[in-house]
């Protein structure tokens, strides 16, 4: 039986990957803010899924994780570090405290939670999977603070990858494309405030089980990255070469959301 530490469980991909993980046998510490959802997700598999009711931001709070997946389980395989918000503003408009709030939780959460259980999983030659974004490969406009975040947890992945080199775990970087999720209607305006609707038909978009699947199958071969949607690997892969031609087509196609900040310059 393996155990899987999964952060952001209370809605969107943690909890389609914590359905998932629980459903191939595995017991899964799922975090979040909102104990109510936790509940009510641990409910439907009581003998596998423990709810842990914590902020990413809180430090002490993420060291006590280990320390619960050995006393229930007495080892934790994989930690699963997905928690994550997003903001929509320019950055002439936005509030630093914004792109501070979306660093915190995007970049500092991971390591917070990334730190905390990196002793088990080497011990166990496990997982390490950090949820990343296209946005974390190609700035995206009006996204300043969510894509310097997942630039930055692209590096520490990538860096920690590398000084795991022969040890036996694995470090994969997830970088989901569009995704059917809470994420867009909670996203920070430049005041702070959650902008409400999303600005996309979530319907048209890669289902969060989808995502989840997938990312599953990457672990199970040991990947080291998974990049998803076909706009996704193509805007990773344009990027690549034409990194500053691709400006106009990104912003072109960022302006025509509806209420894109875009629209003022
Ligand atoms: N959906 C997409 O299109 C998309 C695309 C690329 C990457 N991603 C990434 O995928 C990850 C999951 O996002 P999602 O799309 O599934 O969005 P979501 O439905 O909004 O889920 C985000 C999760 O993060 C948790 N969370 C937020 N702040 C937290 C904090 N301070 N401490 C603990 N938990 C916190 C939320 O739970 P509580 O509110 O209960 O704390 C929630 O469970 C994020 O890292 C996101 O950047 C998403």
């Amino acid at each position: 039986m393996k155990v899987a530490w999964v952060t952001g469980a209370s809605s969107g991909i943690g909890e389609a990957l914590t359905r998932q993980l629980a459903t191939q046998g595995w017991c899964v510490i799922a975090q979040g803010r909102r104990k109510d959802r936790l509940e009510i997700l641990a409910a439907s598999y009581p003998d596998q899924i423990i709810p842990f009711v914590g902020d990413v931001r809180d430090e002490d709070a993420c060291m006590k994780v280990p320390e619960l997946a050995q006393e229930r389980f007495g080892r934790l395989h994989a930690v699963i570090a997905n928690a994550g918000i997003s903001h929509r503003a320019l950055v002439e408009e936005v509030s630093l405290q914004v792109l501070r709030e979306v660093m915190e939780v995007n970049f500092w959460g991971a390591v917070h939670v990334i730190k905390a259980a990196l002793p088990l999983i080497k011990v166990n030659q496990g997982w390490i999977v950090g949820i990343s974004s296209i946005a974390g490969f190609r700035g995206l406009p009006a996204r300043s603070g969510y894509s310097a975040s997942k630039f930055a947890l692209n590096g520490f992945l990538e860096a920690l990858r590398t000084e795991l080199y022969g040890s036996g775990v694995c470090v994969l970087t997830v970088a989901p494309g569009f995704t059917r999720s809470e994420i867009r209607e909670k996203a920070l305006t430049a005041t702070g405030l959650p902008q409400a609707e999303s600005p996309l038909p979530e319907h048209k978009l890669m289902s969060a089980e989808a995502v989840a699947e997938r990312i599953y199958r990457a672990m199970l071969r040991r990947k080291k990255y998974l990049v998803l949607t076909r706009q996704g690997r193509l805007t990773v892969w344009l990027n690549r070469f034409l990194n500053g031609a691709l400006d106009k087509f990104i912003y072109q196609h960022f302006v025509q959301e509806p209420g894109s900040p875009l629209k003022k310059i």
